[in-house]
Parts: structure tokens; sequence; C-alpha cells
């Protein structure tokens, strides 16, 4: 181990140390987590999620694992190794935000996350929290997220000077897989309708591609909706009226954008979860904010993206009775409004916050 590299290693089996009796049960049950708390904030949040499930009594046991660049002897940069090892043997990750200085040199951690584990799909609900007033109300939607090409695939050259070329890369196999995970996902989480987000009017053979792979997936998925839209048409109707999405399947460089306007119909990224899914059953859950350096330390972070994305990591998990508990605590504690952190409209610290969700979890008992 690179000494100071790493963090501490937490492998805590909640709930044990109450009552001796079950604890051989729980160890045998309890299914090992990668943590990731990542930077700014990401120590803070994680503590949060941590005592929360705790509470819970989440048969489930924390590995932490700090991930910063490094560069093999090749040149190349590569996640640290104890992480990966992590994650390899875990396939469940939770993960804060971690930071991509402007001039650092490596690669952005998260998109190596990706890269590296091959976390093809980015799932994201846009769920309208009850009592947390936005604009817009009744939104239920998912937005699925092609994770690993597009525009994104890291191809770009000079052609020659004062002109770049940035190839967009859209396979087959990446396109089909996507689709039918769409489908997959609406048929495991009881919705209705897929709709194909696309520019395969401008971009025929790239997004035409991309198109035809959701057609094929839904004729093989007749009981699912489908549909079609163009992009542009996506954004002003979602604009409109949110409320008439529900699976919304797309390539990467558009779920990016439409990813986060979907979060911001529902009060932004602090309170939207996120996973990414991979094959094998390799998934990690994270909060999409950022590392809010400005608010790092404060104890002011809101935890709420994390411990969302903590709540969609325990369904995947099958872990349906801890997430159900914890879900409902959190979102008592927003309608409540009473002990709110400040980017939700209240004045109490993320300590605060935390405490009244787990009073709610115990509540429940
Ligand atoms: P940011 O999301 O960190 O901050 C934007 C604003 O939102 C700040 O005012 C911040 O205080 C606030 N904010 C964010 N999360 C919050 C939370 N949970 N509770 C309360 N307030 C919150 O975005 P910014 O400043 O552009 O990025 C800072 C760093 O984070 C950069 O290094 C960036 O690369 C990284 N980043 C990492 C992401 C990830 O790991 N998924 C995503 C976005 C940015």
């Amino acid at each position: 181990m690179a000494a100071g590299l790493w963090r501490r290693a937490v492998c805590r089996v909640l709930g044990a140390a109450k009552s001796p009796g079950p604890v051989s049960r729980r160890l045998s049950d309890a299914r090992t987590v990668t943590l990731i708390p990542g930077d700014g904030i990401g120590p803070e949040i994680s503590e949060a999620i941590v005592k929360i499930f705790e509470v819970a009594e989440v048969p489930i046991c924390w590995e932490e694992r700090t991930v910063t660049a490094i560069q093999a002897p090749s040149g190349k940069w590569i996640i640290p190794p104890e992480a990966k090892e992590s994650m390899d043997a875990n396939k469940i990750g939770l993960k804060g935000p971690l930071k991509t200085p402007i001039a650092a040199g490596h690669p952005s951690m998260n998109l190596l996350l990706r890269k590296t584990f091959d976390l093809y799909a980015n799932v994201r609900p846009c769920v309208s929290i009850e009592g947390f007033k936005t604009p817009y109300s009744g939104v239920d939607l998912v937005t699925i997220r092609e994770n690993t090409e597009g525009e994104y695939s890291g191809i770009e050259h000079v052609i020659v000077e004062g002109v770049v070329q940035s190839i967009k890369l859209i396979t087959e196999n990446a396109s089909r897989r996507i689709a039918e995970f769409a489908f997959e996902y609406a048929r495991n989480n009881q919705r209705s309708t897929v709709t194909a987000v696309h520019k395969a009017n401008i971009m025929r053979m790239s997004d035409g591609l991309f198109l035809r792979k959701c057609r094929e997936a839904a004729e093989n998925c007749k009981d699912i909706k489908f549909t079609e839209m163009y992009l542009d048409t996506v954004c002003l109707n979602m604009v409109q009226d949110p409320t008439q999405f529900d699976v919304l399947v797309m390539p990467n460089l558009y779920g990016d954008i439409l990813s986060d306007l979907c979060a911001g119909l529902i009060g932004g990224l602090g309170v939207t979860p996120s996973g990414n899914i991979g094959a094998n059953g390799v998934a990690i859950f994270e909060s999409v904010h950022g590392t809010a350096p400005d608010i790092a330390g404060l104890d002011l972070a809101n935890p709420t993206a994390l411990l969302l994305s903590a709540v969609m990591m325990l369904r995947h998990m099958e872990l349906h009775k801890p997430a159900k508990k914890i879900e409902i605590a959190c979102f008592e504690t927003i309608k409540d409004g009473k002990v709110l952190t400040k980017d939700l409209g209240g004045n109490s610290k993320c300590s605060e916050f935390t405490a009244e969700i787990c009073r709610r979890v115990r509540d429940q008992d």
C-alpha cells in the first residue's frame, strides 16, 4: 500500500455492536460495498449516509477507498489498484464527488471509473419531491444515457492549424446494449414507455444506427410502449410539460445535457440520484453534483443526492425494505421543512439534517 495514499479501510457490519446474538448471521448476510467518499464535501455527505445506514440496520459492510489519479509506468492514467481491486471484488460501489482540476493533466476520474468498469448505462430518476417547491410538479421520469462513446470517446485531432476534428463514435454493440438495458429497466421498474432521443434527421448514420437498435429492442419488448423524438423536440416538450415523459434513452452527449435539465425540473443536482451500471452486476451509484469546494468542511452540504443514490443502490441489490424506510425518512424530512440545509431553503447543518433523517428512520421501527 502506498504510504499516505489510502484512507482507512472500514468494514463495519451495521447493527452488530447492538445485539451480540445475531452478529454471525449479520456477518454472513452482509454484503460488502466499496465506498469512495471523494473530495470536497464528499467525506461529510458519505459520513451522513454511513450514519443513516447504521440506524436503518442495513446489512452492508463498507470498504472505504480513495480514488486519486495515478500514472502507471506506461504513462497511462489509472485508478488506484486498491480501489480497483475493491470494486472488482465487491461489484457495487457508492461514490461521492471527485474533483477534476482543470490543469491537472489527468483525465476526469469519473470518466476513468466508468471506462475501467465499463459502466455503460447512466441512470438518473428525476422525481418531484413533495414539499420542495419548484416550478414543476408531478415529474416522474428516468433518463438513461449511453456512457461510453458518442462525442465523449476522446477522439480529437488537429487537421491543420485552426481546424480541429472531434469524432462521434457510435457502435452497434453499445447502442444495442443501452437500448436493451432501457427496456429491461422499464419492465423491471413498472414503467410503461421508452422514448429514444436522437438527431437521426441530421446525423443519419450515427444516430440512425442508435435509433435502429432502439427500434429492434422495442420489437422484442412489446409490453413497453416505444416512441422516438428529436432531441430539440424533447427539450421543448420537457420544459412545457415534463409529466408526459417516462423513460428516455439516448446517446452520451445528449444524455449529459438532458439529464441535468431534468434534474433542474425537480430542484437541481443536490436532490438528484444517479447510478452507473455495467455488465455482470457491476455498478457505482453517485451524487451528480460536484465537490462544492466553497462549503467543504463547513457542515453545510446537503447529503440528499448521495442518500437517494444509496437508496437506488439498495434497490439494485434487492434490499427493498431498508431502501423504502430510508427514502420515506428523507422525503418526510424535506416535506416537513423544519430541518433543511441551506440549499433546500433552510438553516440547518448537514449533521442536523442527517440526525433528523435518522430520527425518522428510528420512528418507523
Ligand atoms: P459543484 O456542484 O461542486 O458546485 C456548484 C454549486 O452548488 C456550489 O455553490 C456548491 O456549494 C453547490 N453544491 C453542490 N453540491 C451541493 C450539496 N450537496 N449541498 C449543498 N450545496 C451544493 O460544481 P463546481 O463548482 O462546478 O465543481 C467543483 C468540482 O467538482 C470541480 O473539480 C468539478 O470537476 C467537480 N465535479 C465533480 C462531479 C462528480 O464527481 N460527479 C460532478 C461535477 C463537478
